[in-house]
């Protein structure tokens, strides 16, 4: 583990752990729930749909619980954490992984696209993050993942909405890590490439690497265990990414030219 406080030894004391998830109710925070439930874990569940929750949730009804919600909605978010530590007692982790996504180009260009993906993505992100960090600030010990994309590393083709609401998580989580640690609280930032949920099946273009959501939980599960700050996968998509990020404009847009026909 890296310079991340003491919030994995944090998640095994008085007993079994406890982690809250956002977006829950399906793909990658479904796949995790289960993940987590199946190796002894208990899990708090969110999402807005309370049906697709409590289908998850009957996977494992002993170690799941269901807590529906908005993240958008500031207030709720605070009653939610309230509601899931006066219920189960503390939150160890959060994996805040609720978002969404709508392509948006030159075309289709809209300021209503762009402010429900900063709602969703990023200040769904920031409502947790201001239920959470001052609970785990004063009991010096925490653990929360943020759920981002490789699409917030560059900017690409159809992701004018969404890879601006990834970035904006990617530099949160960068200038919190200093501060987080020094208060005993592990900030660790998730960047998946593509995984195969209801999410990515509305793209109509070839993903490469796509990686079944199963095997994106386990990763995650592994990399929240014992990870450094950032948990990227999958590893040869992600690799690839991280060296175009370092690439100059005019070498960076003759390549999105030619691997996305944009
Ligand atoms: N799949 C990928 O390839 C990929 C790649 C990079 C990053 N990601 C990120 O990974 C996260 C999970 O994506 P996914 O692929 O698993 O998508 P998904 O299958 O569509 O799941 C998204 C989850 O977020 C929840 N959600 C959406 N809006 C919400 C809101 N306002 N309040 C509360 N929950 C909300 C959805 O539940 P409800 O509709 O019931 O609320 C659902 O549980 C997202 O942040 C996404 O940006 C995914």
């Amino acid at each position: 583990m890296d310079g991340g406080g003491n919030g994995q030894q944090a998640d095994r004391i008085g007993g079994t752990p406890l982690t809250w998830i956002t977006g829950a109710s399906s793909g990658i925070g479904q796949a995790l729930a289960i993940h987590l439930a199946n190796a002894g874990g208990r899990v708090a569940l969110s999402a807005r749909n309370t049906g697709d929750l409590a289908a998850t949730a009957r996977s494992s009804a002993e170690r799941m619980r269901i807590f529906p919600l908005d993240v958008t909605d500031r207030e709720a978010t605070a009653a939610t954490v309230a509601a899931i530590e006066s219920t189960l007692g503390p939150i160890d982790r959060a994996v805040l992984n609720a978002g969404t996504h709508i392509p948006m180009s030159l075309g289709d260009f809209s300021a209503d696209t762009a402010r429900r993906l900063m709602e969703v993505n990023y200040m769904g992100v920031v409502h947790g993050l201001e239920a959470l960090l001052p609970r785990m600030r004063a009991r010096g010990r925490g653990h929360v993942a943020v759920v981002a994309s490789v699409a917030g590393y560059r900017g690409l083709p159809t992701a004018a909405a969404y890879g601006p609401s990834k970035a904006a998580l990617i530099n949160l989580c960068e200038a919190l890590k200093p501060d987080c640690d020094r208060a005993g609280i592990r900030l660790q930032l998730v960047c998946p490439g593509f995984v195969d949920t209801p999410l990515t099946a509305r793209n109509g273009f070839p993903m490469p690497d796509l990686m079944p959501v199963e095997d994106a939980a386990r990763v995650l599960a592994d990399g929240l265990d014992s990870g450094g700050f950032e948990i990227a996968f999958p590893k040869r998509f992600t690799r690839k990414l991280k060296l175009a990020r370092l690439l100059p404009y005019r070498a960076y847009f003759p390549l999105v030219r030619k691997a996305t026909g944009a």
